[in-house]
């Protein structure tokens, strides 16, 4: 079975609409509702009384209706009266500002006070819910990401700087503070980076990043623990808000999930929505280890663009769903049920939006639905791929950073590019650690792999003499953890993998480019480059190497030292793949999405059509959405989606 559903606040609408949610939930066929998520004041009126009996109803009712709960506990949103009895708990900006509630999200997660409340509450709603039926999954918190500078935060902070280093001294040479006098004698010297004169310590800051991210899943531990103390088997997990917003270090997160949920919000229509869809799909499969995963939240309609939010077309939702659901997840949820009739959130597209069930947004979550129904069988399939890119938490903080030679040096927009070029190709990528087991793969890609350790480096390398084949961007192996540069030529860590050694960079101001060998362009970033034993497959004006390939052991590492124009970049990565030997499967019809699922007994072909056009792909089995066999070929319809059930492995199809 897929999950099916969103979140749902009935205590936000007078109990007359409770029959109707009922009445459509049951139509939508909706099979799961993420409660609770900002209930706290209404289940704690006051510090220790708790008022349980909405919950209780709605549980029943519920799972009585035949959906499922994921039963979120509220500590995203503290009540008025934990500002007023623990204001030492309320967030401090980096200039001291202590902000209070009115909005969500108003508190220090480093604060105990903070931190015991949330775990009572936790626990009081893990003590009565822990064997209610219709719980099928617990949801810590909501988007764990808040920062905070206040003094709880620069003591947590310390405490974890200890357990780095050890001692000041380490701490003294990790964070180089031999440069502009901030040498500290005493740990009380030490603070998170709050508003300062000027640029602050790059090291510093990116401490207090991994320091967060492991702040905020010792709070989730405590809930998922005070949840796992009543009930030993309860599926725990949060979701995490890919693609923009970086506040945690997901590797390390999804150990603790028991599976990694998402929720995804397309900021990009047409194409580029697609594309980014995909991007979090990848991530989030891979997150999980490969396996199924739940998309929490999107939305049914707005895409949020700027000044403006603007509706997602006719078939768009049902697209978007099913593009997660080819890439991994056994759920489609959306915030949320019902559109806000009042509140920060009014303008959000909902399940049932303001004009009621009479809606075509209502009947297209109907006929997902039926959708959803149909495809049962995925659920608990795979997705395998040959190709991996590494995701780095540590390089997109250590980017995230005014010190840089350009300010153009930027994760994300690197990263998307690898991805949107393989996804453009029909290739289906994976996401890695730099220090994970690659032996999977065909194909590495590297973009903007700025921090990378020894070990990390050593696996990279390994993983090439093994006969992998690795593709590293500019500004990638510069520099280790401490983000201390790595000497003799860049990019240190990389230089002997790559056969190449940089002296000089050159980065170029915006819209400037150079003419490159081949009829290709470089933009953003050159290098003064010259190789070593890699051979040189674009040059610069000069002569010297733009674009090289190095044998290395029983594999390639290629590397690209400047900014490509996409064709270029497009062509060069299909000759990288060409050589590693990975591709798609059959020639890619220019947007038209396809993806493979891997089950056990049979696989399953997603089609998805991003065009204004019918497209016909080959494809042999059974479509599940029209129940009809196809037999050699398949026609999707502009902006439609098909789901052919294919034979495991080029074996005949089982049903
Ligand atoms: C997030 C939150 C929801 C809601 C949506 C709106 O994902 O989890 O509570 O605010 O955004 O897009």
């Amino acid at each position: 079975m897929l999950r099916y559903g969103g979140d749902y606040n009935p205590e936000q609408w007078p109990p007359g609409t409770w029959a109707e949610d009922d009445e459509l939930m049951r139509r939508a066929r909706v099979n799961s509702a993420t409660v609770g998520v900002f209930s706290w004041s209404l289940l704690e009126p006051e510090e220790g009384r708790y008022s349980f009996g909405w919950l209780d109803d709605t549980l029943d009712r519920l799972h009585s209706n035949g959906v499922g709960v994921v039963l979120a506990t509220p500590t995203a949103s503290p009540p008025p009266w934990f500002t007023l009895a623990y204001p030492e708990a309320m967030p401090v900006t980096p200039d001291g500002v202590r902000r209070t509630h009115g909005s969500r999200d108003t508190y220090c997660a480093a604060a105990p006070a903070y931190r015991d409340a949330a775990r009572r509450i936790a626990a009081a709603l893990a003590e009565r819910y822990a064997e209610h039926p219709a719980v099928w999954l617990w949801h810590v918190h909501n988007e764990y990401g808040t920062l905070c500078w206040c003094d709880a935060t620069a003591e947590a902070f310390r405490r974890w700087l200890r357990a780095r280093y050890g001692g000041l001294g380490a701490l003294n040479d990790a964070w180089g503070t031999a440069f502009w006098s901030q040498r500290y004698s005493d740990w009380a010297q030490v603070l998170p980076p709050r508003a300062t004169q000027w640029r602050h310590n790059p090291t510093q800051s990116l401490d207090f990043r991994r320091f967060w991210s492991d702040e905020l899943r010792a709070a989730y531990r405590e809930q998922a623990d005070a949840i796992r103390a009543v009930r030993p088997d309860a599926t725990v997990t949060t979701n995490f808000m890919v693609p923009e917003y970086q506040n945690l270090d997901f590797w390390s997160w999804s150990s603790d999930v028991d599976i990694v949920a998402i929720d995804h919000y397309l900021t990009d229509r047409g194409i580029a929505g697609a594309a980014d869809t995909a991007f979090g799909a990848d991530r989030a499969r891979s997150f999980n280890g490969g396996r199924p995963w739940l998309l929490m939240e999107q939305a049914t309609s707005t895409i949020s663009a700027g000044d403006r939010s603007l509706t997602k077309p006719p078939g768009q939702m049902l697209r978007d769903s099913l593009a997660h659901v080819a890439r991994g997840a056994d759920a489609v949820q959306f915030f949320q049920w019902r559109a806000s009739r009042y509140g920060a959130e009014t303008w959000h597209a909902a399940m049932v939006p303001h004009a009621g069930a009479d809606s075509r947004v209502y009947r297209e979550v109907v006929r997902l639905g039926e959708v959803l129904d149909r495809l049962g069988e995925v659920a608990g399939s795979t997705v395998r791929a040959d190709t991996a890119i590494v995701w780095d938490a540590d390089s997109w903080w250590g980017l995230d950073s005014p010190i840089l030679p350009s300010s153009a040096l930027r994760y994300l927009p690197a990263l998307r590019a690898a991805h949107r070029t393989l996804w453009t190709d029909g290739v289906t990528a994976d996401f890695v650690a730099a220090g994970a087991d690659l032996s999977g793969y065909k194909l590495v890609l590297a973009p903007a792999l700025y921090v990378l350790p020894d070990a990390a480096a050593a696996n990279l390398s390994s993983y090439v003499e093994r006969g992998g084949h690795l593709a590293v961007w500019y500004f990638s192996g510069i520099v280790d953890e401490n983000l201390h540069v790595r000497l003799g030529g860049y990019p240190g860590a990389l230089r002997d993998l790559l056969g190449v050694r940089v002296e000089e960079f050159h980065p170029l101001a915006e819209g400037e480019t150079v003419a490159l060998s081949g009829g290709a362009t470089a933009h953003t970033w050159t290098e003064d480059l010259r190789t070593t034993t890699a051979e040189p497959v674009l040059a610069y004006p000069d002569g010297s190497a733009a674009v090289t390939r190095n044998r290395y052991g029983a594999g390639t590492a290629w590397y690209v030292s400047c900014g490509l124009d996409d064709t270029s970049y497009a062509s060069l990565l299909g000759e990288i793949r060409r050589r590693a030997g990975t591709g798609p499967e059959g020639e890619p019809t220019p947007g038209v999405e396809v993806v493979r699922r891997n089950g056990k007994r049979n696989d399953w072909l997603f089609v998805l059509n991003h065009t204004g056009a019918p497209a016909t792909v080959p494809a042999t089995g059974h479509e599940l959405i029209t129940d009809r066999p196809v037999t050699g070929t398949l026609t999707v319809p502009a902006g439609g989606v098909a789901v052919v059930r294919v034979g495991a492995d080029g074996t005949p199809t089982r049903t």
